[in-house]
């Protein structure tokens, strides 16, 4: 199954909760929610208690992307919040092996996220500790920008990566993918075999008459119905 994940970054943050609702009822399965500490990046953003104020609206899984340094006290945090998902950066971490351990430990499922210029050679000795890798395939701290498409070679290497976990009797991993993703390239990082789609400036500035994103998320959802799904069984 493609899962398509709205950043919520791009809302209009007014009226958080209200977007939240349509966003998810125009067809989206995730809530990405981006939170930015003006240190590991160069933005300040949102924290547990907005993760905290939106769980109790929706069921959906609220997928945590932290830019965070550290990352460990957030944790625990994020998960009382409600978190479903909790993904960080491997070079915020002391000790990557031992954050992952810790969320999963309160609950969570637990990503890596690898940014434009980080190799993958982060996950050679934990993918057993992990439920999603996530390519950023913008420098993270901003929305908008234009997807790098270097980030597609990446994804053929995670996907590789992720199916051998898999045929050695690994559990499943998603391959989500962040950053400049619109309906015009979702098809080409689907065939590169991402699976989970963040989107954040593409879906809330395209809003349809009565405020939904409908028309948007069904144009991404129309882009990938044409593509077969790669490594995983749909
Ligand atoms: C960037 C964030 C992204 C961002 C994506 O640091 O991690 O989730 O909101 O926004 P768009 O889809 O506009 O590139
Ligand atoms: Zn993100």
């Amino acid at each position: 199954m493609y899962m398509i994940a709205p950043s919520i970054l791009s809302a209009n943050f007014a009226k958080l909760g209200e977007e939240v609702d349509n966003v998810l009822a125009s067809g989206a399965d995730i809530v990405h929610f981006d939170v930015m500490d003006n240190h590991y990046v160069p933005n300040l953003t949102i924290g547990p208690l907005v993760c905290a104020a939106i769980r109790p609206r929706t069921k959906a899984p609220i997928d945590v992307h932290l830019m965070v340094k550290p990352v460990d006290a957030l944790v625990p945090m994020f998960a009382k919040a409600g978190a479903d998902i909790i993904s960080f950066h491997p070079e915020a971490s002391e000790h990557v092996d031992r954050t992952l351990a810790l969320i999963r430990d309160q609950g969570c499922k637990a990503g890596l996220v690898f940014n434009p210029a980080s190799g993958l050679h982060h996950l050679d000795h934990v993918m057993d500790r992990l439920d999603l890798i996530l390519l950023m395939s913008v420098n993270p701290g901003f929305g908008g920008q234009s997807f790098i498409p270097e980030t597609l070679r990446k994804a053929r290497e995670a996907r590789a990566r992720i199916d051998a976990h898999r045929a050695a009797g690994g559990r499943e991993i998603a391959l989500e993918i962040d950053g400049g993703v619109k309906v015009d390239n979702i098809r080409m990082i689907a065939e590169a075999g991402v699976d989970t789609f963040v989107a954040g400036s593409a879906i809330f500035a395209a809003p349809d008459e009565d405020g939904g994103y409908r028309k948007v998320i069904g144009a991404m959802r129309a882009e990938l119905a044409g593509c077969e799904q790669i490594g995983r069984a749909a």
